[in-house]
Protein backbone atom coordinates (compact mmCIF):
# COMPACT_ATOMS: atom_id res chain seq x y z
CA UNK A 1 0.00 0.00 0.00
CA UNK A 2 1.22 3.82 -0.93
CA UNK A 3 2.26 5.44 2.60
CA UNK A 4 3.98 8.58 3.54
CA UNK A 5 8.02 8.93 3.87
CA UNK A 6 7.00 10.35 7.56
CA UNK A 7 5.06 7.14 8.33
CA UNK A 8 7.81 5.11 6.97
CA UNK A 9 10.70 6.83 9.02
CA UNK A 10 8.28 7.15 12.16
CA UNK A 11 8.55 3.30 12.13
CA UNK A 12 11.62 3.41 11.30
CA UNK A 13 12.80 5.26 14.45
CA UNK A 14 10.81 3.47 17.02
CA UNK A 15 12.17 0.44 15.83
CA UNK A 16 15.71 1.63 15.79
CA UNK A 17 16.42 0.40 12.01
CA UNK A 18 17.04 2.23 8.23
CA UNK A 19 15.18 1.99 4.79
CA UNK A 20 17.39 1.87 1.82
CA UNK A 21 15.75 4.53 -0.51
CA UNK A 22 16.76 2.94 -4.05
CA UNK A 23 16.62 5.23 -7.79
CA UNK A 24 14.27 3.40 -10.35
CA UNK A 25 14.67 4.37 -13.83
CA UNK A 26 13.53 0.69 -15.26
CA UNK A 27 11.66 -1.98 -15.26
CA UNK A 28 14.29 -4.26 -14.22
CA UNK A 29 15.03 -1.68 -11.47
CA UNK A 30 11.59 -1.75 -9.87
CA UNK A 31 11.70 -5.94 -10.03
CA UNK A 32 14.93 -6.12 -8.17
CA UNK A 33 13.33 -4.08 -5.65
CA UNK A 34 10.67 -5.50 -5.06
CA UNK A 35 11.19 -9.07 -5.10
CA UNK A 36 14.15 -8.20 -2.70
CA UNK A 37 11.34 -6.30 -0.83
CA UNK A 38 9.30 -9.42 -0.87
CA UNK A 39 11.83 -12.25 -0.10
CA UNK A 40 12.91 -9.87 2.80
CA UNK A 41 9.86 -8.71 4.40
CA UNK A 42 10.59 -5.31 3.52
CA UNK A 43 9.32 -1.59 4.09
CA UNK A 44 9.75 -0.10 0.07
CA UNK A 45 11.25 3.53 -0.76
CA UNK A 46 11.48 3.76 -4.41
CA UNK A 47 12.87 7.60 -5.35
CA UNK A 48 12.52 8.66 -8.96
CA UNK A 49 14.99 11.47 -10.41
CA UNK A 50 14.60 14.35 -12.51
CA UNK A 51 16.88 12.64 -15.00
CA UNK A 52 14.58 9.36 -14.57
CA UNK A 53 11.38 11.01 -15.69
CA UNK A 54 13.47 12.02 -18.67
CA UNK A 55 14.77 8.83 -19.23
CA UNK A 56 11.13 7.11 -18.51
CA UNK A 57 8.79 9.74 -19.26
CA UNK A 58 6.50 10.68 -16.03
CA UNK A 59 3.86 8.53 -17.01
CA UNK A 60 5.79 5.25 -17.88
CA UNK A 61 7.46 5.82 -14.30
CA UNK A 62 4.39 6.37 -12.41
CA UNK A 63 2.65 3.13 -13.90
CA UNK A 64 5.89 1.30 -13.04
CA UNK A 65 5.18 2.32 -9.44
CA UNK A 66 1.54 2.16 -9.63
CA UNK A 67 2.41 -1.52 -10.94
CA UNK A 68 4.79 -2.78 -7.82
CA UNK A 69 1.60 -1.49 -5.72
CA UNK A 70 -0.54 -3.33 -7.22
CA UNK A 71 1.79 -6.77 -7.51
CA UNK A 72 2.78 -6.31 -4.14
CA UNK A 73 -0.04 -4.77 -2.17
CA UNK A 74 0.98 -6.41 1.20
CA UNK A 75 4.29 -4.34 0.95
CA UNK A 76 4.38 -0.17 2.05
CA UNK A 77 5.65 2.10 -0.49
CA UNK A 78 6.32 5.46 -0.76
CA UNK A 79 6.95 6.65 -3.95
CA UNK A 80 9.55 9.94 -3.26
CA UNK A 81 10.87 12.61 -6.06
CA UNK A 82 14.53 12.32 -5.45
CA UNK A 83 16.28 15.57 -5.71
CA UNK A 84 13.50 17.99 -6.86
CA UNK A 85 15.58 21.40 -7.63
CA UNK A 86 12.18 23.66 -7.91
CA UNK A 87 9.10 23.86 -6.36
CA UNK A 88 7.70 23.00 -10.30
CA UNK A 89 9.42 19.59 -10.22
CA UNK A 90 7.95 18.57 -6.89
CA UNK A 91 4.24 20.32 -7.75
CA UNK A 92 4.34 18.02 -11.01
CA UNK A 93 5.37 14.86 -8.78
CA UNK A 94 2.08 15.56 -6.37
CA UNK A 95 0.27 15.52 -9.12
CA UNK A 96 1.38 12.64 -10.48
CA UNK A 97 0.76 10.73 -7.50
CA UNK A 98 3.76 10.82 -5.31
CA UNK A 99 3.99 10.11 -1.15
CA UNK A 100 6.69 12.33 -0.92
CA UNK A 101 9.65 15.10 -2.43
CA UNK A 102 12.98 15.82 -2.06
CA UNK A 103 13.10 19.66 -2.12
CA UNK A 104 17.00 19.69 -2.34
CA UNK A 105 17.57 23.60 -2.17
CA UNK A 106 21.29 23.55 -1.79
CA UNK A 107 21.15 23.66 -4.99
CA UNK A 108 19.96 25.34 -7.53
CA UNK A 109 17.63 24.75 -10.45
CA UNK A 110 20.72 23.45 -12.06
CA UNK A 111 21.03 21.14 -9.68
CA UNK A 112 24.97 22.75 -10.22
CA UNK A 113 25.04 25.65 -8.15
CA UNK A 114 25.43 25.93 -4.34
CA UNK A 115 23.29 28.31 -2.69
CA UNK A 116 22.62 30.35 0.37
CA UNK A 117 20.94 28.93 3.60
CA UNK A 118 18.08 31.46 2.95
CA UNK A 119 17.25 30.49 -0.10
CA UNK A 120 17.74 26.96 0.82
CA UNK A 121 14.82 27.67 4.10
CA UNK A 122 12.94 30.44 1.65
CA UNK A 123 11.52 27.53 -1.33
CA UNK A 124 11.90 24.14 1.19
CA UNK A 125 9.47 26.20 3.62
CA UNK A 126 7.08 26.69 0.77
CA UNK A 127 7.12 22.97 -0.56
CA UNK A 128 6.28 22.09 2.80
CA UNK A 129 3.48 24.03 3.15
CA UNK A 130 1.46 22.77 -0.15
CA UNK A 131 2.77 18.90 0.76
CA UNK A 132 1.60 18.70 3.81
CA UNK A 133 -1.49 20.21 2.83
CA UNK A 134 -1.61 16.61 -0.11
CA UNK A 135 -0.89 14.41 2.89
CA UNK A 136 2.62 13.98 0.95
CA UNK A 137 6.36 14.29 2.96
CA UNK A 138 9.10 16.26 2.06
CA UNK A 139 12.60 15.91 2.60
CA UNK A 140 15.03 19.08 2.30
CA UNK A 141 18.74 19.44 2.35
CA UNK A 142 21.25 21.26 4.55
CA UNK A 143 24.85 21.24 3.46
CA UNK A 144 26.61 20.41 0.24
CA UNK A 145 27.40 16.60 -0.93
CA UNK A 146 31.14 16.45 -2.12
CA UNK A 147 34.31 15.02 -1.43
CA UNK A 148 36.38 16.00 1.46
CA UNK A 149 39.35 14.55 -0.45
CA UNK A 150 39.72 16.80 -3.19
CA UNK A 151 36.12 19.71 -2.86
CA UNK A 152 34.59 18.39 -5.77
CA UNK A 153 30.68 17.09 -5.79
CA UNK A 154 31.75 13.74 -8.10
CA UNK A 155 29.35 12.80 -10.83
CA UNK A 156 29.11 15.26 -13.94
CA UNK A 157 26.05 14.82 -14.86
CA UNK A 158 22.68 14.56 -12.36
CA UNK A 159 23.14 16.30 -9.41
CA UNK A 160 26.58 17.34 -8.37
CA UNK A 161 28.02 21.50 -7.38
CA UNK A 162 30.54 21.79 -10.16
CA UNK A 163 33.83 23.73 -9.09
CA UNK A 164 35.65 23.79 -5.84
CA UNK A 165 33.80 23.02 -2.77
CA UNK A 166 35.35 24.68 0.51
CA UNK A 167 35.55 22.23 3.64
CA UNK A 168 32.75 24.02 6.07
CA UNK A 169 30.10 23.77 2.88
CA UNK A 170 30.37 19.94 2.75
CA UNK A 171 29.85 19.26 6.06
CA UNK A 172 26.34 20.00 7.98
CA UNK A 173 26.56 22.47 10.59
CA UNK A 174 24.28 21.01 13.74
CA UNK A 175 23.04 24.27 15.00
CA UNK A 176 22.49 25.68 11.51
CA UNK A 177 20.12 22.21 10.88
CA UNK A 178 18.37 22.49 14.07
CA UNK A 179 17.41 26.37 12.92
CA UNK A 180 16.22 24.89 9.62
CA UNK A 181 14.24 21.74 10.83
CA UNK A 182 12.67 24.65 12.95
CA UNK A 183 12.23 26.77 10.09
CA UNK A 184 11.03 24.48 7.36
CA UNK A 185 9.17 21.90 9.14
CA UNK A 186 10.93 19.14 6.79
CA UNK A 187 10.21 15.41 7.54
CA UNK A 188 13.30 14.12 7.14
CA UNK A 189 17.12 16.17 6.35
CA UNK A 190 19.55 15.22 4.44
CA UNK A 191 23.08 16.01 5.68
CA UNK A 192 26.07 16.44 3.68
CA UNK A 193 29.06 14.25 5.63
CA UNK A 194 31.25 13.78 2.86
CA UNK A 195 29.88 11.90 0.36
CA UNK A 196 28.99 12.21 -3.08
CA UNK A 197 26.86 10.86 -5.77
CA UNK A 198 28.26 8.26 -8.28
CA UNK A 199 31.19 5.41 -7.92
CA UNK A 200 33.90 7.88 -7.72
CA UNK A 201 33.23 8.85 -4.27
CA UNK A 202 36.99 7.95 -2.14
CA UNK A 203 40.36 7.11 -3.98
CA UNK A 204 40.71 5.09 -1.11
CA UNK A 205 39.06 3.64 1.67
CA UNK A 206 37.48 6.01 3.32
CA UNK A 207 38.78 7.27 7.08
CA UNK A 208 37.16 9.50 9.51
CA UNK A 209 38.76 12.68 7.89
CA UNK A 210 36.77 11.47 4.74
CA UNK A 211 33.73 10.20 5.87
CA UNK A 212 32.45 12.13 9.09
CA UNK A 213 30.36 9.88 10.67
CA UNK A 214 31.02 11.39 14.21
CA UNK A 215 28.81 14.55 12.30
CA UNK A 216 25.94 12.41 12.35
CA UNK A 217 26.43 11.65 16.05
CA UNK A 218 26.76 15.57 16.60
CA UNK A 219 23.67 16.68 14.75
CA UNK A 220 21.53 13.74 16.19
CA UNK A 221 22.59 15.05 19.42
CA UNK A 222 21.19 18.32 18.69
CA UNK A 223 18.01 17.06 16.33
CA UNK A 224 17.55 13.47 17.89
CA UNK A 225 13.53 13.61 16.90
CA UNK A 226 14.72 14.70 12.93
CA UNK A 227 14.88 11.44 10.36
CA UNK A 228 18.48 12.17 8.87
CA UNK A 229 19.25 10.61 5.06
CA UNK A 230 22.66 10.00 3.81
CA UNK A 231 22.68 10.64 -0.03
CA UNK A 232 25.70 9.29 -2.39
CA UNK A 233 25.40 5.95 -0.20
CA UNK A 234 26.48 3.15 -2.26
CA UNK A 235 29.14 0.88 -0.50
CA UNK A 236 30.92 0.64 -4.58
CA UNK A 237 31.54 -3.21 -3.71
CA UNK A 238 35.26 -4.34 -5.52
CA UNK A 239 34.07 -7.47 -6.05
CA UNK A 240 32.01 -5.74 -8.86
CA UNK A 241 34.85 -3.47 -9.72
CA UNK A 242 36.77 -6.62 -10.62
CA UNK A 243 34.03 -8.28 -12.44
CA UNK A 244 33.16 -5.34 -14.62
CA UNK A 245 36.83 -4.59 -15.29
CA UNK A 246 37.59 -8.54 -16.36
CA UNK A 247 34.69 -8.69 -18.48
CA UNK A 248 36.30 -5.37 -20.56
CA UNK A 249 35.07 -2.68 -18.55
CA UNK A 250 37.71 0.19 -17.39
CA UNK A 251 36.36 1.46 -13.77
CA UNK A 252 40.08 2.95 -12.07
CA UNK A 253 40.38 1.98 -8.17
CA UNK A 254 37.49 3.52 -6.23
CA UNK A 255 35.59 3.27 -2.69
CA UNK A 256 32.78 3.56 -1.57
CA UNK A 257 30.52 4.22 1.94
CA UNK A 258 31.30 0.69 3.72
CA UNK A 259 28.09 -0.92 5.08
CA UNK A 260 29.05 -1.16 8.21
CA UNK A 261 29.60 2.84 8.47
CA UNK A 262 26.51 3.14 7.26
CA UNK A 263 24.87 1.04 9.93
CA UNK A 264 26.83 3.13 12.72
CA UNK A 265 24.77 5.83 10.78
CA UNK A 266 21.81 4.31 11.75
CA UNK A 267 22.53 4.19 15.22
CA UNK A 268 22.59 7.87 15.37
CA UNK A 269 19.50 8.99 13.46
CA UNK A 270 19.63 8.26 10.01
CA UNK A 271 16.77 6.49 8.52
CA UNK A 272 17.09 6.90 4.84
CA UNK A 273 20.15 5.84 2.60
CA UNK A 274 20.02 6.79 -0.99
CA UNK A 275 21.54 4.24 -3.14
CA UNK A 276 21.60 4.26 -7.04
CA UNK A 277 25.14 3.38 -8.25
CA UNK A 278 25.36 -0.20 -6.64
CA UNK A 279 22.43 -1.19 -8.61
CA UNK A 280 24.55 0.93 -11.75
CA UNK A 281 27.23 -1.44 -10.82
CA UNK A 282 25.67 -4.66 -10.44
CA UNK A 283 23.64 -4.21 -13.33
CA UNK A 284 26.58 -3.49 -15.61
CA UNK A 285 28.55 -6.87 -14.47
CA UNK A 286 26.15 -9.08 -14.98
CA UNK A 287 24.93 -8.16 -18.72
CA UNK A 288 29.07 -7.72 -19.26
CA UNK A 289 29.48 -11.36 -17.66
CA UNK A 290 26.66 -12.49 -20.24
CA UNK A 291 27.94 -10.86 -23.35
CA UNK A 292 31.50 -12.20 -22.13
CA UNK A 293 30.14 -15.73 -21.49
CA UNK A 294 27.51 -16.19 -24.47
CA UNK A 295 28.17 -13.70 -27.31
CA UNK A 296 25.84 -15.64 -29.20
CA UNK A 297 22.82 -14.67 -27.11
CA UNK A 298 20.25 -12.15 -28.60
CA UNK A 299 17.41 -11.63 -26.23
CA UNK A 300 17.66 -8.76 -24.45
CA UNK A 301 15.24 -10.74 -21.44
CA UNK A 302 18.15 -13.54 -20.81
CA UNK A 303 20.91 -10.91 -20.09
CA UNK A 304 18.32 -8.26 -18.25
CA UNK A 305 17.33 -11.23 -16.10
CA UNK A 306 21.02 -11.42 -15.33
CA UNK A 307 20.71 -7.80 -14.27
CA UNK A 308 17.85 -8.34 -12.47
CA UNK A 309 18.85 -11.14 -10.21
CA UNK A 310 22.45 -9.28 -9.12
CA UNK A 311 20.45 -6.19 -8.53
CA UNK A 312 18.07 -8.07 -6.43
CA UNK A 313 20.76 -9.28 -4.43
CA UNK A 314 22.46 -6.27 -3.68
CA UNK A 315 18.92 -5.09 -2.40
CA UNK A 316 18.68 -7.96 -0.26
CA UNK A 317 21.52 -7.30 1.73
CA UNK A 318 20.75 -4.14 2.34
CA UNK A 319 17.72 -4.44 3.52
CA UNK A 320 19.08 -7.14 5.94
CA UNK A 321 22.00 -5.42 7.28
CA UNK A 322 19.91 -2.15 7.62
CA UNK A 323 17.39 -3.94 9.88
CA UNK A 324 14.51 -3.00 7.78
CA UNK A 325 13.59 -7.33 6.39
CA UNK A 326 10.68 -8.06 8.49
CA UNK A 327 9.64 -4.52 9.50
CA UNK A 328 7.10 -4.81 6.34
O1 LIG B 1 21.12 12.16 -7.66
C1 LIG B 1 21.69 11.12 -7.92
C2 LIG B 1 20.97 9.88 -8.26
O2 LIG B 1 21.93 8.86 -8.35
C3 LIG B 1 20.16 10.02 -9.52
O3 LIG B 1 20.99 10.09 -10.62
O4 LIG B 1 20.17 12.11 -11.83
O5 LIG B 1 21.52 10.33 -12.99
O6 LIG B 1 19.15 9.89 -12.30
P1 LIG B 1 20.41 10.66 -12.03
P1 LIG C 1 24.89 6.82 -4.97
O1 LIG C 1 25.40 7.44 -6.22
O2 LIG C 1 25.97 6.65 -3.95
O3 LIG C 1 24.19 5.53 -5.21
O4 LIG C 1 23.83 7.84 -4.31
C1 LIG C 1 22.51 7.94 -4.80
C2 LIG C 1 21.77 9.13 -4.26
O5 LIG C 1 22.17 9.80 -3.33
C3 LIG C 1 20.49 9.45 -4.94
O6 LIG C 1 19.91 10.60 -4.42
NA1 LIG D 1 15.95 11.95 -2.12
ZN1 LIG E 1 21.26 12.09 -3.75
Amino acid sequence: ALVSLRQLLDHAAEHGYGLPAFNVNNMEQMRAIMEAADRTGSPVIVQASAGARAYAGAPFLRHLMLAALEEFPHLPLVMHQDHGTSTGVCLRAIQLGFSSVMMDGSLGEDGKTPTGYDYNVGITRNVVAFAHTCGVSVEGELGVLGSLETGMAGEEDGIGAVGKLDHQQMLTDPEEAAAFVEATEVDALAIAIGTSHGAYKFSHPPTGDTLAIARIRQIHARLPNTHLVMHGSSSVPQEWLKLINEYGGEIPETWGVPVDEIVEGIRHGVRKVNIDTDLRLAATGAIRRAFGQNPSEIDPRKYLKQSVDAMRNVCIARFEAFGAAGQA
